[in-house]
């Protein structure tokens, strides 16, 4: 089965799905007979459009091209075309969005989603910003027209998180909480055991491409608060972004980081809710060094999920954008194709 996919946004994450796409398109669809081809890449100024899909090579090339310049690319390079047309021209059955967050607005992303969904695409998101200000609208679409909405990438996007959560139909969550941003994890690693400060750990997490095209997105706890709304909306729970306390990393200093050692203990950016009372927040935590989240590092992230019935925990990889890629192609092929 062919699957005609375009993918908005070309940054870090878009360029990775499609290099992503690339090596791996031939193991997915000898597993699970899915063809996933890119029919387009958009970003900020253009296109590269190929109705009948783009060879791996030409992904590879394209994914190499200057940032906001994929419409310069020759011979399949677009300029100024808006999505209606981008859509008229290709026809896609899945829509990718993996423009930059934005927390005010949701936009690009939200309009995005929405007018993929108008056209009878089914959309794949690593945007978290749509779904953490308008959750119940975008699944209210998909589902009055039978599409579907997949957003494993959004939230521990390296580590089957949201395909946990959703398997834990019959119990109860008490509460959620943990490590769910990689580059204030990355910084507050660095400031432990290289003792730098915030700023100069911030540079190395941005050079990863782990970082929010706005890092205070992450600094300032905005990306962990939009995941813990997308976890709590799995579990059924009206969470908003602005019913969210949080407290910013950037008041942590290397002083703190000292004293904290000092008392044998580390500094976390901690996001959790309490499912009963409601209660949400991030903020940083002095943790002692034999709880579990001091001891995830670097670009880990870690959810610890209190049920019913047990506990859960689950640590890995957060969102670096081949991890991110993995879980994008992974839910096209969900949607698409799978064995069970
Ligand atoms: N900026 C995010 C992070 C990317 O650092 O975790 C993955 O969601």
């Amino acid at each position: 089965m062919d699957v005609r996919v375009l993918v908005v946004g070309f940054g870090h994450v878009g360029r990775a799905f499609a290099r992503l796409t690339a090596l791996k398109g031939s193991l997915v669809e000898r597993r699970f007979g899915v063809r996933v081809k890119i029919v387009g890449v958009v970003d900020s100024r253009g296109a590269a459009l190929k109705p009948e899909g783009f060879s791996g090579a030409e992904l590879l090339k394209v994914s190499e091209v200057p940032r906001s310049s994929v419409c310069f690319s020759e011979p399949y390079g677009v300029c100024g075309l808006s999505l209606k047309s981008l859509y008229d021209s290709v026809q896609p059955d899945v829509h990718v969005e993996v423009t930059p967050s934005n927390y005010v607005s949701g936009e690009p992303g939200l309009s995005n989603v929405m007018f993929a969904l108008s056209r009878g695409a089914n959309v794949v998101l690593a945007n978290k910003a749509p779904l953490a200000l308008k959750f119940d609208d975008i699944m209210g679409s998909a589902r009055a027209r039978g599409l579907k909405v997949k957003f494993r990438a959004t939230v521990m996007g390296g580590s089957p998180l949201i395909d946990t959560v959703l398997s834990l139909r019959s119990h109860e969550v008490k509460k959620v909480y943990g490590i769910f941003n990689a580059t204030t994890n990355y910084i507050l690693t660095l400031m432990h055991e290289s003792l730098i400060g915030l700023d100069e750990a911030l540079k190395t997490a941005q050079a990863m491409g782990v970082a929010e095209a706005d890092p205070s997105l992450d600094i300032d706890g905005w990306d962990a608060a939009a995941k813990l709304v997308i976890l709590a909306r799995l579990l059924g729970l009206k969470l908003n972004i602005s019913g969210i306390a949080r407290e910013s990393l950037s008041k942590v200093t290397l002083r703190d980081v000292v004293e904290a050692l000092k008392r044998n203990s580390v500094i976390k950016h901690v996001a959790g809710f309490d499912a009963l009372s409601g209660e949400a927040w991030v903020k940083p935590e002095t943790l002692s060094s034999d709880s579990v989240l001091s001891k995830v590092n670097g670009l880990l992230n870690a959810a610890v999920i209190e049920t019913d019935v047990c506990d859960y925990i689950l640590i890995g990889k957060g969102g670096g954008p081949v991890e991110t890629a993995h879980s994008l192609l992974d839910d096209i092929v969900s949607i698409t194709g799978g064995l069970i």
